[in-house]
């Protein structure tokens, strides 16, 4: 998910660095704003190296794409780290004169807000008074760590430990439920070359696929997508790999089968190959009216992948999907039970493709089957879709 990271003018600043790394480690997209204060106590090419996104805390600069709100807009989660007695001065009174102040007054995202200062400034009745004001309007600000403060003092102040701040943080943003949980999904449709320059290939776009990598990734799971000639926007997720035939694509599942915790094929794969791809491109002007091309069966990914995770008894929990052209509801889940049993998956998500209606679409509508009898149907959008599946991920694992 998007975080962004605000850091005020205190000594702690150097501190964010930390909570930089926790937040890319996780495969989060941080993008920081310090205010110019905070520039006084840490680089900006420092903040860029670690977050590996742009630093630009000046509100005047690519004003034409109304930055502030573009920012907040696109932000799932706003962290200040550390804030200074100004700032929450600044913010209690609703005061946005830098970048960072537009972007919080600009945001629906969940904040959380990480002061660090001398005891007498956190105990002063101005920062009190400010505190209670942003609490009643439903920012978290985490009390300051007691412990030594910059001079030879200590008291309350100091900035919670990054850890703390990074979990309590996330906490808000989402349900952290698949923490740590270490999730593969393909998405996209295979290409089956036939000569340089045609294919055999699918309709899918690869959203569901796409939708599901990022609402795990929000969710707190590290996942790998495995993208088959994908153009859709990809989400920051742990990694990406890319891919474009069923061959390749089993390559590489099959290499991160033994690292991995869940794997979801929402991608399609082409049934079929040429046995051959011909080298050169075939000539209109030297074929007759009718063409056989020569196709071979591609490996069934899935089902290798079952059979691999009995055989050397995994613990590895597979999810896969099913296209199917059916009558009515009672027909998709008869096709659906038939493929659950013979891809031996744990969950198949089944979704009706007659209309052609899914592909490309944001919604979809599907009903998703269990091992264990579970069934359950859900219509709406990919993304309200996805978090459904996680669920049933989230109950089985
Ligand atoms: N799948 C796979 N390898 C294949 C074909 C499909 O791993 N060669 C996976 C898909 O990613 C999906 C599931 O199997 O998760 C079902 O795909 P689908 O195309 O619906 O099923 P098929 O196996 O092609 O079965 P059928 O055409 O008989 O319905």
């Amino acid at each position: 998910m998007r975080v962004i990271l605000g850091i005020t003018g205190g000594i702690a600043a150097y501190k964010a660095t930390g909570i930089i790394r926790l937040l890319t480690e996780s495969g989060h997209d941080v993008k920081v704003i310090p205010t110019a204060n905070a520039l006084r106590f840490i680089g900006a090419t420092t903040l860029e190296a670690l977050s590996h996104n742009s630093v630009d805390p000046d509100l005047y600069t690519d004003v034409e794409s109304v930055k502030h709100v573009e920012l907040g807009q696109s932000a799932d989660l706003v962290i200040v780290a550390p804030a200074t007695a100004a700032f929450l001065g600044r913010f209690a009174a609703g005061i946005a004169d830098d970048l960072l102040l537009n972007t919080l007054l600009a945001t629906r995202a969940p904040i959380l807000v990480a002061p660090a200062m001398h005891t007498e400034m956190w105990q002063n009745p101005a920062t009190i008074a400010n505190v209670a004001t942003l609490r009643a309007r439903g920012i978290q600000i985490l009390d300051p760590a007691v412990g030594r403060l910059t001079g030879s003092d200590s008291g309350a102040g100091r900035l919670p430990e990054q850890e703390e701040i990074v979990s309590a943080a996330l906490k808000l943003a989402a349900p952290q439920d698949l923490a740590g949980q270490r999730i593969l999904i393909t998405a996209g449709g295979t290409q089956e070359p036939i000569d340089p320059v045609r294919f055999l290939g699918n309709h899918s776009s690869g959203k569901q696929g796409i939708a599901l990598a990022e609402e795990a990734g929000k969710r707190g799971a590290l996942v790998t997508l495995v993208t088959a000639n994908v153009t859709e926007t990809l989400p920051p997720v742990h990694s990406v790999v890319k891919v474009g035939t069923a061959a390749e694509m089993e390559a590489v599942v099959n290499q991160q089968l033994t690292q991995v915790d869940v794997v979801i094929m929402a991608a399609a794969v082409a049934d079929f190959r040429l046995a051959q791809a011909l080298p050169n491109k075939m000539k209109r002007s030297e074929l007759g009216d009718e063409l056989t091309l020569n196709l071979i069966a591609n490996p069934d990914i899935l089902r290798g992948l079952t059979a691999r995770i009995k055989d050397e008894a995994l613990k590895v929990l597979t999810v896969g999907f099913a296209a199917e052209t059916a009558a009515n509801t009672n027909d998709l889940q008869r096709l659906a039970e038939h493929k659950l049993e013979k891809k031996n998956c744990d969950i198949l998500v089944a979704n009706d493709v007659s209309a052609g209606a899914i592909f490309g679409s944001d919604d979809s509508s599907v009903l998703v089957l269990t091992k264990s009898g579970g069934v359950s149907a859900r219509e709406g959008s990919k993304r309200s879709i996805a978090n459904h599946i996680l669920d049933v991920v989230g109950q089985q694992i």
